[in-house]
């Protein structure tokens, strides 16, 4: 029966190992053949002839069960080698993206007055007249009210023009000493290389008691502020005019294109405008009852800060949505 060992042994692969098990052990394979050979065996001899076959079969199938094994091996192996795939050399092939120059400048800001541990505080894009101009010192007909071209919705209510509001909520809800700031959308009638009608603003207000803020206090944070957002700069403030503010100042940097020497983007002044800022007017503090007590505010615009950063020319260019222009950001 060594034909019938090497016939398992020379098997190269799976599917000739299958061969040679339906060759010897199938039902009318080699084995099978043999029983079927006992009932023509004389009684004496069938013992012999049975345990003989018996040995042969167990022999064979034992030598088949471990080249089967080891033929399976084999092509387990093959398979994973020619199917594998190489992590290595994956390349991600999408475009990544980036932040909008708008949330980058106003992540910035944040960060910075998170750092100096002044809360974030929201509040509703749809204001009524009283949070919008009334508490903020700007009563019906008051001249200053041109200032702002607003939205008015028929129901008497504005879309906000400016993150003030916010002061008087927050005012109301909670007490001094604390520092807040307040970043959002806000919408003013408006649209030309410097304006849309949807930007915005990110609103600081400090309130202690009386002589415990002053002018100074503004004054340093805000040089701070101006510096980590600009680098180097000179500031400059302004004496100006905000209702809700008294007295009030305009801030200036030094122009970051031409470091003060002149150019078309100053104007030739050497100095950028920056924001708006003042001690906060006593009218305010009354409608809020407040009175006693003392506090600074200011008001950034965020895309005006964007542009300068980014030097962007075109600020309606930033809400077109132009993939184009947003790659140069990435
Ligand atoms: N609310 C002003 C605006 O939208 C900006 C502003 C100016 C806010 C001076 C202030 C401030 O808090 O003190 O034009």
């Amino acid at each position: 029966m060594k034909e019938l060992e090497e016939k398992i042994s020379n098997s190269k692969n799976l599917k000739e190992i299958e061969e040679v098990r339906i060759e010897i052990f199938g039902k009318k394979g080699v084995l099978a053949t043999q029983f079927a050979k006992m009932k023509d065996i004389p009684n004496e001899e069938k013992k012999d002839f049975a345990k003989n076959l018996n040995i042969l079969k167990a022999n064979l199938q034992k030598l088949f069960e471990l080249k089967k094994e080891e033929l399976y091996l084999k092509h387990l192996e093959q398979t994973l080698k020619e199917k594998a795939v190489d992590v290595s050399s994956f390349k991600y092939q999408g475009e990544s993206g980036a932040l909008h120059p708008v949330n980058f400048t106003m992540d910035r800001i944040i960060d910075y007055f998170v750092s100096m541990n002044f809360e974030v505080a929201e509040g509703p894009l749809v204001e009524d007249d009283f949070h919008n101009f009334q508490a903020l010192n700007l009563p019906e007909y008051h001249p200053a009210r041109e200032m702002q071209d607003t939205f008015y919705l028929d129901n008497g209510l504005v879309l906000r023009t400016h993150t003030s509001p916010v002061q008087i909520r927050y005012m109301k809800k909670n007490r001094p000493p604390f520092k807040m700031i307040s970043p959002g959308a806000v919408f003013r009638k408006d649209m030309d290389l410097t304006h849309t009608p949807m930007f915005h603003q990110v609103e600081a207000l400090v309130v202690a008691k009386e002589a415990e803020v002053s002018f100074a206090n503004l004054k340093s944070i805000l040089v701070d502020f101006l510096r980590y957002m600009f680098g180097d700069v000179n500031v400059r403030f302004r004496p100006s005019f905000f209702p809700f503010t008294e007295p009030s100042a305009e801030v200036d940097i030094s122009c970051i294109f031409c470091k003060g020497e002149g150019c078309r983007v100053c104007s030739h002044t050497g100095w950028l405008e920056v924001l708006g800022s003042g001690m906060v007017d006593p009218n305010v503090f009354k409608a809020v009852e407040y009175e006693g007590m003392s506090g600074y505010a200011f008001g950034i615009g965020v895309e005006r800060f964007a542009m300068l950063i980014h030097r962007i020319g075109d600020l309606r260019s930033l809400f077109e949505g132009d993939i184009r222009l947003l790659e140069q950001f990435r």
